[in-house]
């Protein structure tokens, strides 16, 4: 895989740590020194559950195309949303979660305060252009003492990270190849969600972003 002119000079520069809540923050560029370690397993494990795209509750098939890796995985269809260990559509066990997701997860936790963050779901998303992700709270997990640490990769999107009530006006936040959110504690219900994709390929992961949240669901 190779790198463009700036993300080989962002793999050489500290992480920018930018706080956009009392436990929310954007690590900018956290992912870039871990993307050799990332690719090789995130293309063993799309091999063994490939992207689909889910139906919600209300019947609506989702722009975004998912897979999971890890003990529990996250789906949804008529019944509702949930983690489960198998992946439905093989009935087998989710693949592992790698080694290098584990790392990076506990070490992005650590940096905004979370201290021994070891995750055991991890939901892979996959965003064409035009894909979205409506305004949501992640609160299907058992508990919310764990935080949440989402890895944006490929082409730019613009995140909204709301408040607690769906009300509440969202940030914008640009997230880029390699930045890594982190938001838990009194931030973890945070409404969030992605406007939809703009059109464009990336030097490294081509017409699409994947983005890979971890958390901690059972
Ligand atoms: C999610 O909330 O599961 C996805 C967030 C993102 O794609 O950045
Ligand atoms: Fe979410």
């Amino acid at each position: 895989m190779s790198l463009d002119l700036f993300d080989e000079a962002a793999l050489h520069q500290p992480p920018r740590v930018e706080q956009i809540g009392p436990q929310t923050f954007v690590l900018r560029a956290f992912a870039l020194p871990f993307i050799d370690e990332l690719l090789p397993p995130l293309r063993a494990l799309l091999k063994v559950a490939p992207f689909r795209r889910m139906v919600t509750p209300g019947g609506q098939t989702m722009s975004v195309a998912l897979s999971n890796c890890g003990a529990l995985g996250w789906t949804t269809d008529a019944r509702g949303y949930r983690y489960t260990p198998l992946d439905p559509r093989t009935g087998q066990p989710w693949p592992a979660l790698p080694a290098a997701f584990r790392r990076l997860a506990t070490q992005a936790a650590a940096l905004a305060g979370f201290a021994d963050f070891i995750p055991d779901a991890c939901l892979v998303n996959r965003y064409v252009p035009g894909a979205r992700m409506s305004l949501h709270q992640d609160r299907n997990e058992r508990d919310y003492d764990a935080p949440i640490v989402s890895v944006s990769l490929g082409l730019p999107a613009m995140f909204q990270m709301g408040g607690l009530q769906r009300s509440d006006r969202p940030l914008r936040v640009p997230l880029l190849h390699g930045d890594v959110m982190v938001w838990g504690g009194i931030d973890r219900l945070r409404f969030h969600g992605v406007l939809p994709l703009k059109e464009g390929t990336h030097a490294v992961m081509g017409a699409q972003r994947i983005n890979f949240t971890l958390r901690k669901a059972g």
